[in-house]
C-alpha cells in the first residue's frame, strides 16, 4: 500500500513539473512574457492558415495544454525577449483606443510638428482626409479636403515643412477635382494647398503609389509600387507597368527603378544612419492571378490572403551617394499577424512594422523583440513628438490607437 501511494506522488510531481507555462504575466498587467520566443510550443498545437478573406493572428494558435497561451491573445503587450522589451516598453507603457472609425484600410498618417497634428487617410473612393489635433488636452478627429482634393493618399512623409504623399487612387473623373494619377503629391499642412510633383512614368500612369520616404540628406523621394489599387477598385486603369520601387528626385524631376522585384512592394522606411532601407514585399495579401483587365480585383474591393505568399522584411545596403540600394536579403518573414504593411525605423534602429492585430518590433536584424496588440486590424502607425519621440499614433481598419514607451521615433524634420 505504501509502495503505491509513494508511486503515485511520485508520477503526481513529474507530471506537475512537466507542465509547461509557455506564456507569463511579467513587469506589468497587460504585458505577458514568452518563454524563449515560443519556440517550443507543446504537442499538439496547431494555427489555421489565413486564407482568402479568412486571417488569424499568433495569439489564436490552438496550444491546449497549456492554459497560459490564453494570456497571449489577451495581451496588450507581447515580449518575446524580455530584457529588449522592457527597454522598449520603459516604466509607464501604454495602449489607448483612441478613435473609431470605418472598416477600409486606412494609411499615410504623418506627424507635422509645430501644428501638432497627425493625418491620414481611408482607402476608399473618398477625397476626405483625416486630421488628429493634439492641441488640446484631449485630442480631436475631423475631416478635411485638400485643395486640389488627393485621391486616395496611400503614403505620407514629412519633409521642411511640408507632407509628402505617394497616391495611390487613379482616376479621370474624381468629384471636386481634377483628373489624378498616382504619383506624388505635396501639401502645404497648414493650408492644405497640393501641387502634384509626379503623376507619371514615360507616359504610363502608375498603377498605386503605396509608400513614401524623403531621404532628408539627399531630398531624393523613395516610393513603391503594388498593385493595391486596382484589386481595392480605387484606380479605373488597369495596370500600365509592372510593381517596382523607385526613387524620384524632385529637384531634377527624374524617376529611376531601384528594384524590380517584389510582387507587391509596400512599406519602405530608411534608418536613422543612412546605411540601410527597409521594403516590404507584402504578396501574401492581394492575388497571385496574372495582372489584366479580365482579373479586376477578388470580386469585391478587397485583399485575400495566401499563407504561403511573400510577407517579407527586406533589408537593403544604400550606396551610390544615396542612389541605389544592394544586398537585398529577408530579415524578417511577418505570419505574426498578416502581412508586414507600414513600415518605419526607429531612433536606435529597431524596425517596427503594422502587421494584423498590432505592431511588431525586432531589431535590426530582424530578431522579434515585442509586439503591441489592437483590438483591430494595424495598417500603419507614426511616431509624435509628446516626450520627444515616445509615442505612436497606430491607424488601421476600424480603430486609432495610441501607444505610449520608450521607443523613439525618429525626429519629423
Ligand atoms: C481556402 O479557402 C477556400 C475557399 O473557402 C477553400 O476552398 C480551400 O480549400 C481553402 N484552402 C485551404 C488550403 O484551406
Ligand atoms: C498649440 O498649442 C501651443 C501651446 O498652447 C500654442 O503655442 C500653439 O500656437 C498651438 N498651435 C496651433 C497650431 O494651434
Ligand atoms: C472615381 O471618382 C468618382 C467620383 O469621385 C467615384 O464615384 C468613382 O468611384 C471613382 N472611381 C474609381 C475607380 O476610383
Ligand atoms: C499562394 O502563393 C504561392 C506562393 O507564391 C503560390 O504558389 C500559390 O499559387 C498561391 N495560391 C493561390 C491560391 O493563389
Ligand atoms: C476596441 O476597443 C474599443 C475600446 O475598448 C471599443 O470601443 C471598440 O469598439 C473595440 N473595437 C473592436 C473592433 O472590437
Amino acid at each position: 500500500m505504501r509502495f503505491t501511494i509513494a508511486l503515485t506522488t511520485t508520477f503526481t510531481l513529474a507530471a506537475a513539473a512537466a507542465v509547461i507555462h509557455i506564456a507569463q504575466e511579467c513587469l506589468l498587467p497587460g504585458v505577458v512574457c514568452l518563454q524563449k520566443h515560443a519556440a517550443k510550443l507543446p504537442y499538439p498545437f496547431f494555427r489555421e492558415p489565413v486564407n482568402g478573406t479568412f486571417f488569424n493572428t499568433f495569439g489564436d494558435t490552438e496550444v491546449p495544454e497549456d492554459d497560459s497561451w490564453d494570456l497571449v491573445a489577451k495581451a496588450d503587450f507581447v515580449l518575446f525577449d524580455e530584457e529588449r522589451g522592457r527597454q522598449v516598453l520603459g516604466e509607464y507603457p501604454s495602449i489607448d483606443f483612441m478613435f473609431e472609425v470605418s472598416p477600409y484600410l486606412h494609411e499615410s498618417p504623418v506627424f507635422v510638428p509645430g501644428l501638432n497634428k497627425i493625418f491620414f487617410s481611408e482607402l476608399s473612393p473618398t477625397i476626405d482626409q483625416f486630421v488628429i489635433d493634439l492641441n488640446s488636452t484631449s485630442p480631436t478627429l475631423s475631416t478635411f479636403v485638400a485643395d486640389p482634393p488627393i485621391y486616395v493618399p496611400n503614403g505620407a512623409f514629412y519633409h521642411e515643412g511640408k507632407v509628402y504623399y505617394s497616391v495611390a487612387g487613379s482616376n479621370a473623373t474624381v468629384a471636386g477635382g481634377p483628373e489624378q494619377r498616382p504619383g506624388i503629391v505635396l501639401m502645404d499642412p497648414w493650408t492644405y494647398k497640393t501641387t502634384t510633383v509626379l503623376d507619371n512614368y514615360f507616359g504610363f500612369a502608375f498603377t498605386d503609389c503605396d509608400d513614401v520616404i524623403v531621404d532628408p540628406i539627399t531630398g531624393f523621394v523613395w516610393f513603391t509600387v503594388p498593385y493595391y489599387s486596382w484589386w481595392l477598385e480605387v484606380a479605373d486603369i488597369a495596370p500600365q507597368l509592372k510593381s517596382a520601387t523607385y526613387r524620384f528626385d524632385p529637384a531634377t524631376g527624374s524617376t529611376v527603378v531601384v528594384n524590380d522585384e517584389m510582387r507587391s512592394p509596400n512599406g519602405i522606411a530608411l534608418s536613422p544612419d543612412r546605411r540601410h532601407l527597409y521594403i516590404s514585399d507584402t504578396a501574401a495579401a492581394g492575388l497571385s492571378a496574372p495582372i489584366s483587365l479580365d482579373v479586376p480585383s477578388p470580386g469585391i474591393p478587397g485583399i485575400l490572403f495566401n499563407n504561403t505568399g511573400k510577407r517579407t522584411i527586406y533589408k537593403f545596403d544604400l550606396v551610390d551617394e544615396g542612389r541605389a540600394i544592394i544586398n537585398k536579403r529577408p530579415i524578417h518573414y511577418d505570419v505574426i499577424g498578416t502581412v508586414p504593411d507600414g513600415l518605419k525605423v526607429a531612433r536606435n534602429g529597431y524596425v517596427v512594422t503594422a502587421s494584423g492585430n498590432g505592431l511588431s518590433v525586432m531589431d535590426q536584424f530582424g530578431d522579434m523583440i515585442l509586439r503591441v496588440q489592437t483590438n483591430f486590424t494595424a495598417n500603419n502607425f507614426i511616431w509624435t513628438d509628446a516626450n520627444d519621440y515616445r509615442e505612436v499614433w497606430i491607424v488601421g481598419q476600424g480603430g486609432v490607437a495610441r501607444v505610449k514607451w520608450d521607443l523613439q521615433g525618429q525626429r519629423a524634420q
